[in-house]
């Protein structure tokens, strides 16, 4: 078990460079898996969750060649997917090892349905606790052959032809949207899905580059299969999701200067930033420019002091990874902050409502869960102590930034999860002058 040691520290600067996007790290391998031709990845994740994916695709008899590395980043590696075809993936020896990763299982779900041979995905106990109906009762609407296990994994999929078809979705999520707009790309007629909220839509943006006849409309998706689909040549742009976390704490740390490089800011990602700017952050996008068909922008951010906030409706969405650490934002906030509409926080790693609030209450925070989200009152001196991760990469790395604003040392345990979405964390803040340190 890795330990973060952290100590309240002097004013975080310097530039850095977070790790590429997770999600759109594990694409670039489903996707191009389905290629007809090699792809070609510039910095590509190599975390715990993408290394996941990793291993499923090439247990399905895809090649995938890591080649040394242009990026700074040790996290990043570049790769070579030698894509199969829509249909073309091999029948695997044995069950597919998803790990922690509900990208990689329901993606995969999508993908597999339309196969012409008998797969299972399975994982780690934390993800065979989380709901799977919501991908398998719409891929059996299409015709797909699942076996759930009363609503959760392991899943037994019977590959067959699936059918086109009409899908209103009940949660705003990308993964079961990436599942049915895959699984689509064998149908017989058109996929359509309707999303109640602006899911991420880097699925959609990677189709349409490989040619896929995909079009957008208000909420609405719709994708109809045709030919092949050629193969990827992008670069991942860096996770604004592990980026929030720099951001926050050079939000909070007094007389910070940080500006974070390259970031993606797909506006589907980055409902954060809107909140911290509402709540009076300083941050200003510069060098705005395109890269692997998404916006990114270097982010600047300076320290300064924060007002509470509302957070409800389409913007939990966007920013649905974030609220670990939007939720120390607001303990440092002069007010009031209140999360609305955030029930989905209860079904990701960890219900994130009921251990933020427990692992936050420990170091002196003041916050009570609600069915959908969480109150804070702030601001507060936290106070040090130890806390536990609950195997959840996002609370580790939200309850470091807390430990910088606390009064004596904060012990973060069980802190090799944050390897799942950011290797190389605690050194990122380190370099900027964090006191974390891994024991
Ligand atoms: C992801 C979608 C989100 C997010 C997860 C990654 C993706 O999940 O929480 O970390 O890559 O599609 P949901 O689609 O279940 O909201």
């Amino acid at each position: 078990m890795t330990q973060l040691r952290v100590r309240a520290s002097g004013a975080l600067r310097g530039r850095l460079q977070v790790p590429g996007d997770k999600s759109i790290s594990h694409r670039t391998l489903l996707l191009g898996a389905l290629a007809d031709g090699e792809s070609r990845v510039r910095g590509f994740l190599r975390c715990g969750d993408c290394l996941a994916t990793l291993a499923c695709v090439r247990m399905l008899g895809v090649e995938v060649d890591e080649t040394d590395s242009s990026s700074p980043s040790a996290a990043s590696v570049d790769l070579v997917v030698a894509g199969r075809g829509r249909r073309g993936l091999a029948k695997p020896g044995e069950p597919l090892h998803c790990a922690r990763s509900g990208t990689t299982m329901r993606l995969l779900a999508g993908i597999l349905a339309g196969q012409s041979f008998a797969s299972v995905l399975t994982g780690d106990p934390q993800l065979l606790r989380r709901p799977m109906r919501r991908v398998v009762e719409p891929l059996r609407a299409a015709g797909a052959d699942i076996e759930d296990n009363g609503g959760r994994a392991p899943l037994t999929i019977r590959g067959r032809g699936l059918r086109g078809c009409d899908h209103d979705l009940a949660v705003a999520s990308a993964q079961v949207k990436s599942a049915l707009l895959l699984a689509g790309l064998n149908a017989d007629g058109p996929t359509t899905v309707r999303q109640p909220g602006p899911a991420r839509d880097h699925t959609e943006r990677m189709l349409a580059a490989m040619g896929v006849e995909i079009a957008t409309d208000g909420l609405a998706v719709t994708l109809r299969p045709s030919g092949s689909l050629a193969p990827l040549a992008l670069e991942v742009p860096r996770d604004f999701s592990s980026a929030a976390y720099p951001l926050v704490a050079a939000t909070l740390v007094h007389g910070s200067s940080v500006t974070l490089e390259a970031v993606g800011v797909n506006p589907t990602r980055t409902g954060l930033l809107d909140v911290l700017r509402a709540m009076g952050a300083q941050v200003v996008l510069a060098n705005k420019q395109e890269q692997g068909n998404e916006p990114v922008a270097d982010l600047a951010v300076t320290g300064g002091s924060l007002s509470g906030v509302e957070v409800g409706g389409e913007t939990v969405v966007r920013m649905i990874d974030e609220f670990p650490i939007l939720a120390v934002a607001a303990t440092q906030a002069r007010g009031t902050t209140i999360v609305r509409n955030a029930a989905e926080l209860r079904v990701k790693e960890t219900d994130r409502i009921a251990t933020v609030v427990e692992e936050l209450t420990k170091l002196g925070a003041r916050i009570e869960g609600r069915a959908g989200g969480f109150v804070v009152q702030g601001p507060t001196r936290l106070t040090g102590g130890v806390v536990n991760s609950h195997g959840d990469h996002r609370l580790a790395m939200a309850l470091a930034v807390a430990g910088l604003l606390a009064n004596g040392e904060v012990v973060v345990e069980g802190a090799e999860c944050i390897d799942d979405s950011f290797p190389g964390f605690a050194e990122t803040m380190h370099a900027l002058g964090a006191g974390i340190a891994a024991a």
